[in-house]
């Protein structure tokens, strides 16, 4: 097996590429990046270690993809992945010649070489003005969704490919869901295996949390090196809500859509931690306290951000049923191992993380 991975040395790409590496030994796997995100050069070396192949190139450069061999498959991860991107001046000719056009000449790639390509798309791509109407039940610290809401598409166990998606869902939202209409009509014309996975929140080890993506990395780094914290908006209380998903669940996830591409033909499905590992900002507080030993002070603010959401949390329910496949990592789970990564790693992760 040949595989591409776009963004390979991020969060995502490096992980996916060192448990290919580990699982299927033979396997080719060719780690395309250009290093833009802090911290992408410290996975860079778990790549190579573990035995993939770095390209230094740009997805936004149609010709840097000459450099990379016939592949089976293309793994799309590169992004700017920050849901606040695309305000600053020169930050949205990025957003979206990474996010959209990156992902357009990827496609050309699986095209010349008829490789099947799965795609990393996003909770986002779903409308957030909508979404911060959905009608909550607050309990333990967190907001959970009721079962009686006003919408299709969601229940107390979360959001499903059924959900609306006319309004507004960010910059970064926007060149996702471009880009799955891309990839699902590169996929009808041209015969590409695709399938597109729209995720919730992922953690684990290798992701370089910071304030604006990243979340669960960023909270126990915070802890772990003694830092400064806010909860923003709703109160302050920080009972905003996310299902969290660990990395290894979505590789394992990978594996079995490789196997089945034949019958993915381009769906579309929500993946997640879904509700058994919902956790609100208050919950992972007390998580990251206890894993470190660690208490920092956390200031309150009130006002709500534009664009953020009270809760999210994916229902898994259409990708379960056609794969049998379920989350099974919990959150104390991940959480533990990112602390170990950090205490292994700590010379390099603390210019980084702390
Ligand atoms: N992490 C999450 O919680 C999450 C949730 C939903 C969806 N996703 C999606 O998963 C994918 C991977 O996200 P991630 O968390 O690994 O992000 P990441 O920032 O850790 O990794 C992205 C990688 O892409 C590289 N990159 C950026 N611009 C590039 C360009 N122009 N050319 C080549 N490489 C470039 C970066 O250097 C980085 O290594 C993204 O498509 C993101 O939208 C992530």
């Amino acid at each position: 097996m040949k595989i591409l991975i776009t963004g390979g040395c991020g969060f995502v790409g490096s992980n996916l590429a060192v448990l290919f590496k580990k699982h299927y030994t033979e396997s080719e796997v060719y780690c395309l990046d250009n290093l833009s995100r802090r911290g992408s050069e410290i996975n860079l070396q778990k790549v190579l270690a573990a035995g993939g192949q770095f390209v230094h190139g740009d997805v936004r450069v149609k010709t840097d993809f000459d450099r990379i061999p016939k592949v089976d498959i293309v793994i799309d991860a590169a992004a700017e992945p920050s849901v606040l991107a695309g305000k600053v001046p020169g930050e949205l000719e990025n957003l979206i010649d990474t996010n959209l056009n990156g992902t357009i000449n990827t496609l050309y790639f699986a095209k010349k070489h008829q490789s099947a390509v799965i795609f990393l798309s996003t909770s986002r791509v779903y409308p957030y003005d909508s979404l911060a109407k959905a009608k909550l039940i607050v309990s333990q610290n967190r907001f959970n969704l009721s079962n009686d809401q006003q919408i299709q598409g969601i229940s107390e166990k979360g959001i499903s490919e059924d959900y609306p998606l006319n309004g507004l869902r960010s910059l970064y939202g926007a060149t996702k869901l471009a880009s799955e209409y891309f990839i699902q009509e590169f996929a009808h014309n041209f015969q590409i295996p695709s399938v597109i996975n729209r995720c919730g929140v992922l953690s684990g080890p290798y992701q370089m949390g910071k304030i604006d993506q990243g979340v669960i990395v960023l909270w126990m780094a915070k802890h772990y090196w003694k830092g400064n914290l806010k909860y923003i908006g709703y109160g302050g209380l920080g009972q905003q809500a996310r299902d969290v998903l660990h990395i290894r669940d979505l590789f394992e996830l990978v594996q079995w859509q490789i196997q089945n591409l034949s019958l993915l033909k381009s769906q579309i499905f929500n993946v997640g931690g879904g509700l058994k590992n919902t956790i609100s900002l208050a919950e992972l507080t007390e998580f990251c306290s206890k894993i470190t030993g660690n208490n920092i002070k956390i200031d309150s603010f009130d006002d709500n951000r534009p664009g953020d959401l009270p809760v999210y949390i994916t229902d898994n329910s259409k990708i379960t049923s056609f794969s049998n496949w379920y989350p099974k990592i919990d959150i104390e789970q991940t959480l533990n191992e990112i602390h170990e990564w950090f205490i292994k790693d700590e010379e390099k992760l603390k210019l980084i993380l702390s």
